[in-house]
C-alpha cells in the first residue's frame, strides 16, 4: 500500500511539472519568440462595425459670435451637416487583410479614427465591437496599435533611438535586452531603415529623415510591439512603388501570422491590390462594394461596369 501511495504521488508530481510546462509553453510561446515574424498566440480576434453612420456639422464648428454677422440668433443657426460614413458595415478576423479603398475625402480616415476612439466632432450611430465587445479608449489602447495619417514622432531622437524608446516602453518585461535590440534591427532591416538608423527624426523645423523614411519610422514604431490588430492609414502614400509593395507584402505575412490587418489605401498598383484578402470601396461616405478582394472585378462586371484590358481595377473603379 505504501509503495502505490509513492508511485502515485511520483505519477501526480511528473503530471503537474508536464502539465506546468504545457501551459507555460502556450502562454509565453510568443513572448519568447523575439522575431518579428513570431504567430500570435494571443487568441483570434474579431472586429464588427454595424451599420455605422458619421456625421458633421461643419456649420457647429465655426464659433457662434462669428456668426452673428449673418444677422442671426444663435438658436436660428441651422447646422450645417456632412455625412462621412453612411451605413457601413463589416466584418474581419485574425488572419485576414482587409483594405479600404476610395478617392480623398471618401471617409477612410473616419473610419479608422472611429474605430479606435480618435474621431472628433462628429455625431457617430451603429455600433463599433472588437471581439464582440464595444470599443473603448482602454480596450483600443491593450489590443490594437494603428498608424495614423500624420505623423507623431520626437524630432530630436535618431531613428534608432526612437525605436529602442518605443521597445523600452512596449514591449514585455520579461524580454532582455538582447532580444529587444533583435526586435529593433528586424524592424529597421524589414522596412529598410538601415541607411538612415543614426539620422534624427525632425519636423517641421528641424530637417531630418525624408518624407517617406519618416512614414516608414510611424509604422515602424507600431510593428515593433506588434499586436493582434494592427490598423494603418494610408501606410504606402509618400513611398516609391517597390517600397510600398516590400510593405504590403510584410503586413501581409503579418497578418498570416493570426494578425487582423486593416489599412486604407488611395488606389494600390494592381499587384498590391493582389495581396488584399477583403476589400471596401468607398465613395462619398458610402460603401459601394464590400467583399474578397478577387470578386470585385467580377461583381461590377456583373452589373455592366467591366473594367478594360490592361488597366487597374483600383485605378478605374477607385
Ligand atoms: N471632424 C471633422 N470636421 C469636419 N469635417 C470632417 C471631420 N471629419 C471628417 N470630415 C469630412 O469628412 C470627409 C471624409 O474625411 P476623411 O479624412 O475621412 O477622408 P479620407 O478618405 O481619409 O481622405 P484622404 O484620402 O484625403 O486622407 C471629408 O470631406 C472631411 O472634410
Ligand atoms: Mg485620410
Amino acid at each position: 500500500k505504501c509503495i502505490k501511495c509513492v508511485f502515485e504521488f511520483f505519477h501526480l508530481f511528473c503530471f503537474s511539472q508536464e502539465k506546468k510546462i504545457i501551459i507555460s509553453q502556450s502562454l509565453f510561446s510568443s513572448e519568447e519568440d523575439s522575431s518579428l515574424y513570431f504567430t500570435y498566440s494571443g487568441g483570434c480576434n474579431e472586429l464588427e462595425v454595424n451599420n455605422l453612420h458619421y456625421e458633421v456639422d461643419t456649420a457647429a464648428q465655426i464659433p457662434w459670435y462669428e456668426r452673428l454677422s449673418e444677422f442671426k440668433l444663435p438658436w436660428e443657426m441651422n447646422g450645417d451637416k456632412q455625412t462621412a460614413i453612411d451605413k457601413l458595415s463589416l466584418r474581419v478576423h485574425s488572419g485576414q487583410m482587409l483594405a479600404i479603398i476610395g478617392s480623398s475625402g471618401c471617409g477612410k480616415t473616419s473610419l479608422l479614427d472611429i474605430i479606435t476612439c480618435r474621431d472628433e466632432g462628429g455625431k457617430m450611430t451603429g455600433q463599433v465591437l472588437i471581439n464582440g465587445k464595444p470599443n473603448t479608449p482602454q480596450l483600443v489602447k491593450k489590443s490594437i496599435a494603428h498608424v495614423r495619417q500624420d505623423d507623431r514622432l520626437l524630432p530630436h531622437l535618431t531613428v534608432r533611438e526612437t525605436l529602442s524608446f518605443v521597445a523600452k516602453l512596449r514591449l514585455p518585461t520579461h524580454f532582455t535586452q538582447a532580444q529587444r535590440d533583435q526586435r529593433v534591427d528586424d524592424v529597421i532591416a524589414e522596412l529598410r531603415l538601415r541607411q538612415c538608423a543614426h539620422t534624427r527624426v525632425g519636423n517641421d523645423f528641424v530637417r531630418g529623415v525624408s518624407g517617406g523614411e519618416r512614414r516608414r519610422v510611424s509604422i515602424a514604431v507600431q510593428l515593433l510591439w506588434n499586436p493582434g490588430i494592427l490598423i494603418l492609414d494610408e501606410p504606402t502614400s509618400g513611398l516609391d512603388s517597390f517600397t510600398a509593395h516590400n510593405l504590403v507584402i510584410t503586413l501581409s505575412r503579418l497578418a498570416r501570422g493570426n494578425r487582423l490587418v486593416l489599412l486604407s489605401v488611395h488606389q494600390p498598383r494592381s499587384d498590391i491590390f493582389q495581396l488584399f484578402d477583403l476589400v471596401v470601396l468607398l465613395s462619398s461616405g458610402s460603401p459601394v462594394y464590400c467583399g474578397a478582394a478577387c470578386d470585385m472585378v467580377p461583381y461590377f462586371t456583373a452589373l455592366g461596369y467591366p473594367c478594360p484590358r490592361y488597366c487597374n481595377p483600383s485605378d478605374f473603379y477607385g
